[in-house]
């Protein structure tokens, strides 16, 4: 009895010193500045696939993330429509892009001839990772655009957030890559900032084009602590779904249909969105009502749009902001609804890559080396496939008219 007790108390002496020596100190200064994840000399005494930074060999032990990410835009960052777009840019230019869709020291271009082996080694490739995560692949690292060591990797130590279960932070050790770095800076906003948010330097009409963060400021999640993962990484799963996906959009709004007055009135809340619906300038959404008479025949339709507009005319201009903000309501009115008229029709169509679609167009209309255009003309067909009807529904109408 004595015995046990003695080393009750040994083992939470060893807790508190363990606690003690364990405190938050943050991510290292200048985490995201030029960000290296091999630099200097790996672990001696490392297997290789610890020393192997490609999401593959991470699979092997971090098979939920994988599996989870592999399917999301991050993973999908080095596009075709952002290397067809490198050809007519020069590699620095490039690389200037690549500070967001694919940021390490390790994934950018050394120079020209670096940039075109990439491209064209794109064509033959065009998914980033291998699907199954088995570790046949050897694309370059770049391949797998915003890839787990981009988010986790410095100098080869591996950060993260606080343990799960112990909740533990600063250095906690482990029996792969020497454990990891842990700090509660992984759960904020700011975390996501660096690729999400733009300076104000770069404001148009007081808003920069990415100006996420700062909307998520000025929300009511932000003074409730609900910062991007809770909505993007839901339990620390690795989802990062948006714009590109119907169910996520659908969680974040509200829809009501109802009759006023003799006209239709169809309302649109954003009620779980932390930031503008939508918060990039890229996508657009469109809402229609139609009056169908007793046949089905269309007699009237009406249209609007939910997007910022911006238009490049000696430096960038807006042209007009109509998106949603937090907690906005926003009442789409089918007014003057012609006599016959039985049924109105509302549907609310997304597109979520409506600005690059411009671009492509303009780019392919100009002469393009073969292989950019090959890739441009990828994009095209995958922007169009990321369209969707998000909402369609009839309002019986019950007034005569
Ligand atoms: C050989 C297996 C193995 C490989 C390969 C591996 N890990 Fe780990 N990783 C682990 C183990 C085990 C832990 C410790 C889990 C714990 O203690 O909670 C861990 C912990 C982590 C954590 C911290 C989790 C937390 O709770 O904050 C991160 C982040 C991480 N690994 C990222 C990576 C990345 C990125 C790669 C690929 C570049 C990778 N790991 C490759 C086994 C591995
Ligand atoms: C500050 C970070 C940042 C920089 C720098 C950046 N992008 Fe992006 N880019 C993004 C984000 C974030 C998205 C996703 C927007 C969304 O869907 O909400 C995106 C989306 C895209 C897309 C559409 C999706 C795809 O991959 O096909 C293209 C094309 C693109 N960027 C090209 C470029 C090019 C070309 C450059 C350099 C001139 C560049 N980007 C620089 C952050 C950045
Ligand atoms: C865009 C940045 C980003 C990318 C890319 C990313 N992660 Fe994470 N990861 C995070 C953040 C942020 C958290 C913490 C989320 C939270 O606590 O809410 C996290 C948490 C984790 C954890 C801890 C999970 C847990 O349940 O405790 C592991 C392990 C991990 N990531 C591994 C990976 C692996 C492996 C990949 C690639 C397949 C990857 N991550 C890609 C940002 C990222
Ligand atoms: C290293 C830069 C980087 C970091 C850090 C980063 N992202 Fe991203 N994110 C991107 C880029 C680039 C894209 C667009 C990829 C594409 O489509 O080409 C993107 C796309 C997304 C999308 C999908 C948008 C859509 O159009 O559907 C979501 C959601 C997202 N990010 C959330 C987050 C969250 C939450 C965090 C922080 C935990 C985060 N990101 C951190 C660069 C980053
Ligand atoms: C309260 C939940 C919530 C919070 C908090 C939140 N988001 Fe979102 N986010 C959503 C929903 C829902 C969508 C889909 C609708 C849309 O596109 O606006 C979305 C869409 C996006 C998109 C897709 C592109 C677009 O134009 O809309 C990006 C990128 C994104 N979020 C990044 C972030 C970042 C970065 C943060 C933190 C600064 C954040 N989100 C905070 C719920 C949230």
């Amino acid at each position: 009895m004595k015995k046990a007790l003695l080393l009750f108390a040994l083992v939470l002496l060893a807790g508190i010193g363990l606690l003690a020596a364990s405190h938050d100190s943050g991510l290292p200064e200048g985490y995201w500045d030029s960000p290296a994840a091999s630099a200097g000399k790996a672990p001696h005494d490392w297997s290789n696939l610890e020393t192997d930074l490609r999401p593959e060999a991470c699979a092997q032990c971090h098979a939920e993330q994988f599996d989870a990410w592999k399917n999301t835009r991050h993973a999908a960052a080095y596009s075709s429509g952002l290397v067809g777009q490198f050809a007519a840019m020069g590699f620095e230019s490039a690389n200037d892009c690549l500070q967001c869709h694919a940021p390490l020291a390790e994934q950018l271009y050394s120079g020209n001839a670096d940039m075109f082996a990439s491209v064209t080694l794109k064509l033959a490739h065009p998914a980033g990772v291998v699907a199954s995560g088995q570790s046949e692949s050897k694309l370059p690292l770049r391949h797998s655009g915003v890839s787990c060591a981009v988010c986790h990797v410095r100098g080869w130590q591996r950060h993260g957030p606080p343990q799960r279960g112990t909740g533990a932070v600063g250095e906690v050790g482990g029996p792969a890559h020497d454990g990891f770095q842990a700090t509660a800076d992984f759960e904020t906003s700011q975390f996501c900032a660096s690729c999400h948010q733009f300076p104000q330097s770069m404001a148009i009409n007081g808003k920069p084009l990415e100006n996420t963060l700062e909307e998520w400021k000025q929300s009511r999640f932000a003074k409730e602590g609900v910062h991007c993962q809770q909505c993007h990484m839901p339990d620390r799963k690795h989802e990062f779904r948006g714009i590109h996906d119907a169910e996520m959009v659908k969680k974040g709004l509200k829809f009501e249909l109802s009759e006023r007055a003799g006209q239709a009135v169809f309302a649109i809340t954003s009620t779980w969105i932390g930031h503008a619906f939508p918060t990039y300038v890229t996508p657009q959404i469109i809402v229609r009502a139609e009056a169908l008479d007793a046949a089905g025949k269309s007699l009237q339709t009406w249209q609007w749009e939910i997007v910022r507009e911006v238009y490049y005319n000696n430096g960038w201009q807006e042209k007009r902001d109509t998106r949603l903000m937090p907690g906005e309501r926003r009442e789409f009115v089918a007014e003057g609804i012609p006599e016959g008229a039985i049924n109105i029709r509302y549907h609310v169509q997304v597109i979520p890559d409506h600005f690059y679609k411009g671009v492509y167009e303009s780019l392919l209309s100009d002469s393009m080396q073969p292989v950019a255009a090959q890739h441009i003309r990828q994009a095209v067909r995958d922007a169009e496939g990321n369209d969707y009807l998000l909402y369609e529904k009839e309002l019986k109408l019950t007034s005569s008219r």
